[in-house]
């Protein structure tokens, strides 16, 4: 059955990376018919809004998105596409694993962990209010629900690859009720699982041990606030953000996407650098359970990095965004 999904390509180099990924998951033999749609700048000039609802019903209907990054202006415009479709969709686990590729230089060539975010809460639900002139209030907010099922969606996650451990990082010392709700779900849940090593770790103390021994974690489970902040720090001990996928994911679907941005400074040069949002398909068609055309990808992408002959300019090479793509084509085995 060939799988029907939508496709975002976005801003500056979205669609330079979106267009290498789409050819190389079709190249490895996965029958998809993709639905395209704009979102955020392009979709407001062509729409008048930034999150069509057309886009958003067809990722419903699909219930799979491969996006590219979407430009989101600062301090002024419109607010966060991101931010808005993870709302839209309830869309409540981030997943980013984060493992180091051959010969891209990095602090943790072995690492290989993953940092599972609760995506829906806490400080970032934007709830903020002038107390009086000078004071601003900004509510977080912990619910016994979204902590429960991002704690069986790391849990479950685990089984269904694999993994041995979940660590829940938290700061239930000082926010002893929020943090506190969040750590209690996470100990009903671990309780299901025997078989899945459990531990808790201050977030302090957390960026300290991933800075210096970081083989410890193999699932981090947080709360949205510091599951921002340790996601990108863990990308940075594997070469960066250029090179890490990620994946929003709810009940009502699943959004594949790169971490980095729209890259601005080096759009429309073909230069860019597919290997994130390649690695989101990947995670992509796993999803879907094409998993047999996932591996031949990741073999391939592999290949390609341990020769080190064909690399993009972000990590030292000369290659263009679509030579790199095809690189990996001839690599398929
Ligand atoms: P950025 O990630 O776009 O760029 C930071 C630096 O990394 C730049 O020098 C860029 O050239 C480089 N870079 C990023 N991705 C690359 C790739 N695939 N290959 C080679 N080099 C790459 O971050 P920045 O400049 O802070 O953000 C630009 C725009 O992107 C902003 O409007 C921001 O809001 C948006 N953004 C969107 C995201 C998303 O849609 N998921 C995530 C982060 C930022």
């Amino acid at each position: 059955m060939p799988h029907t999904i939508t496709l975002i390509p976005g801003d500056g180099i979205g669609p330079e990376v979106t267009s290498a990924v789409v050819r190389i998951i079709e190249a490895a033999g996965v029958e998809a018919h993709w639905e395209t749609y704009y979102a955020g700048a392009q979709a407001l000039e062509k729409f008048g809004e930034t999150l069509p609802a057309e886009l958003l019903d067809s990722i419903k209907r699909n219930k799979v998105a491969l996006k590219g990054p979407i430009t989101t202006p600062i301090g002024k415009g419109f607010t966060s596409v991101n931010v808005g479709l993870r709302k839209a969709l309830d869309l409540y686990a981030n997943l980013r694993p984060v493992r180091a590729l051959p010969n891209v230089p990095c602090r943790y060539p072995e690492l290989d962990l993953v940092v599972v975010r609760e995506n829906t809460e806490d400080l970032y639900s934007g709830i903020e209010h002038v107390v009086v002139p000078g004071v601003v209030e900004s509510i977080k907010i912990i619910t016994e629900k979204a902590s429960t099922r991002i704690a069986k969606f790391a849990f479950e996650y685990a089984v269904r690859e694999g993994r041995k451990k979940v660590s829940a990082i938290h700061k239930a010392n000082i926010m002893k009720l929020s943090d506190g709700l969040f750590l209690d779900c996470f100990r009903n849940i671990a309780a299901l699982h025997p078989d899945i090593e459990a531990n808790d770790v201050i977030v302090d103390n957390a960026c300290m041990q991933l800075v210096m021994r970081p083989e410890q974690f193999d699932i981090m489970l947080l709360e949205n606030l510091y599951g921002d902040i340790v996601s990108d720090l863990c990308a940075g001990l594997v070469g960066g953000l250029g090179l890490v996928p990620g994946a929003n994911i709810g009940e009502l679907g699943a959004v594949f996407e790169a971490v980095h941005g729209s890259a601005p400074d080096i759009a429309g040069q073909g230069v860019a650098n597919p290997t994130a949002l390649l690695q989101s398909g990947i995670l992509m068609l796993r999803h879907l359970n094409e998993r047999e055309a996932a591996e031949r990808i990741e073999n391939a992408m592999l290949k390609i990095f341990v020769e080190g002959k064909v690399r993009t300019r972000d990590i030292g090479g000369t290659a263009k965004t679509m030579e790199f793509a095809e690189a990996i084509i001839h690599a398929f085995e």
